[in-house]
């Protein structure tokens, strides 16, 4: 019998000490990025204007505008600026060249760059070739959410066609490689995307809900079909709570229609930080033993924290998501051991940047005498590529969410990746600029006692 906290201590630390040896991206102090975020995390003050200004970026259209907005955000008495952005601050108050501006603009898009693959497909191909060359698969994902008009939620749905297309077409081409392409049981598709319900059906409603669901099966089925026939792997995403139930629901009933009883490679995604989750995860695992059926589950720890505490109090209502990022990770490791023991009915995958869960979820897999390729570990593109190198060197099937498409849909994809990469609580950060001790940063998380 393994001494399962000896054994994930023992892969943590193997992971952690590895990894260590190098800087992810995004905290590279050579760059521009890792000098504004180093700021962001000293300076509580400039991080929101910081903020503020990247989420507004992308729909100021001129000069004049951005000018207006950098003088509006950083021109405050006593708002201290990092030197890196000092001069574009003078540019945007008439005392330096444009040309200071020019850069500014170019390092923001810059920063959007590290964690989303490419504009369009065809750009964002080579990036994945890449990724699939140094040993990591991929989900795509096109970026978009809370679609605001029906002709945006359609032409969404007809760019995923054509996204599916490319994907199946390009990556024929591309070698094989037995880790990514197996697990323990058969084959999997080379190809995987992820969709956000929100960009589907502007009109979506959970108060609506059997309207939600109808419109919303119109829009997917089409998807679905082309998944089933080109051999792809689809995930439905999770995104704010108040369109979980909702997600859910609407999976199953897709693939309880007769033409998707053969579709073996349907997924979705369940949120750690939710109280209701192991519950959803219990009726999941009912349903797909009364269907039966074998789906993908990612299980995340979820990325609208901030969002679910200021939408429940603003309403007052009870706060859906547990209050300590302790007692998320707490709930991670319960969820991962009631997927991996019902592993004859879920795929797992392992969606985190947390070196403990992973261990966590990668050991308990041995206890049970599952093999390496019966789970997989996802991360985000441009995140924590040192872990995701030590992982692939080890021999498990690593696979990056990657989104693909242009600023302005994806600034909020952008600025949830710069929240939680600032954040106090960050394990990347922890790990990678505070040097927090490996101690601390395997140490077992519980469920705290007020929850
Ligand atoms: C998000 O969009 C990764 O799906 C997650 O933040």
């Amino acid at each position: 019998m393994l001494n399962i906290e000896a054994e994930i201590k023992t892969l943590g630390t193997q992971i952690l000490e590895e990894a260590q040896k190098q800087t992810p991206s995004i905290f590279n102090k050579n760059w521009w990025n890792g000098k504004i975020l180093e700021y962001c995390m000293k300076h509580k003050a400039f991080k929101l204007e910081m903020f503020r200004f990247v989420d507004v970026f992308p729909a100021l259209h001129t000069d004049d505008q951005i000018k207006k907005h950098i003088e509006e955000y950083f021109n405050r008495p006593g708002l201290r600026v990092p030197t890196v952005l000092q001069l574009g601050i003078l540019a945007a108050q008439g005392i330096t060249s444009g040309l200071a501006l020019a850069a500014l603009k170019k390092n923001i898009h810059n920063m959007a760059k590290i964690f989303i693959a490419g504009e369009n497909p065809e750009d964002a191909l080579n990036n994945l070739k890449k990724l699939w060359n140094e040993g990591v698969a991929f989900t795509t994902d096109l970026l978009g959410e809370k679609a605001v008009s029906e002709r945006e939620a359609s032409a969404h749905q007809a760019h995923y066609l054509e996204l599916l297309d490319t994907l199946v077409q390009e990556t024929k081409k591309w070698p094989s490689n037995t880790t990514l392409e197996n697990t323990h049981e058969g084959s999997i598709p080379r190809v995987n995307i992820s969709i956000k319900i929100s960009a589907l059906y502007s009109q979506l409603n959970p108060l609506d809900f059997e309207e939600s669901i109808a419109t919303l099966k119109n829009r997917l089925r089409p998807l679905f079909q082309k998944a089933l026939t080109h051999n792809v792997t689809l995930y439905l995403d999770m995104e704010h709570y108040a369109l979980k139930d909702l997600t859910l629901t609407l999976f199953k009933s897709l693939l309880e229609e007769k033409e998707f009883a053969s579709f073996a490679h349907a997924g979705i995604v369940l949120q750690a930080y939710l109280k209701e989750t192991e519950d959803d995860l219990k009726n999941l695992i009912s349903w797909c033993e009364k269907q039966n059926k074998k789906i993908y589950v990612r299980l995340v720890k979820g990325a609208y924290w901030d969002h679910e505490n200021i939408h429940a109090k603003l309403y007052n209502w009870p706060v859906p998501v547990f209050s300590k990022k302790e007692s998320s990770d707490a709930n991670y490791e319960k969820l991962a051991i009631l997927l991996l023991k019902n592993s004859h009915l879920i795929r797992p995958a392992f969606a985190s940047h947390n070196v403990r869960s992973i261990a966590h979820a990668l050991v308990y897999a041995q206890t049970l005498d599952l093999p390496k390729n019966a789970v997989e570990v996802q991360m985000l593109y441009g995140m924590a590529e040192p872990i995701k190198k030590v992982l692939v060197n080890m021999g498990y099937r690593v696979r990056d969410y990657t989104p693909i498409g242009e600023l302005i849909p994806g600034m909020a994809y952008l600025v949830r990746r710069l929240l939680e990469n600032t954040s106090n609580e960050s394990f990347l950060r922890q790990s990678f600029v505070d040097a927090e001790s490996l101690d601390k940063l395997l140490k077992e998380p519980e469920l705290g006692v007020t929850e």
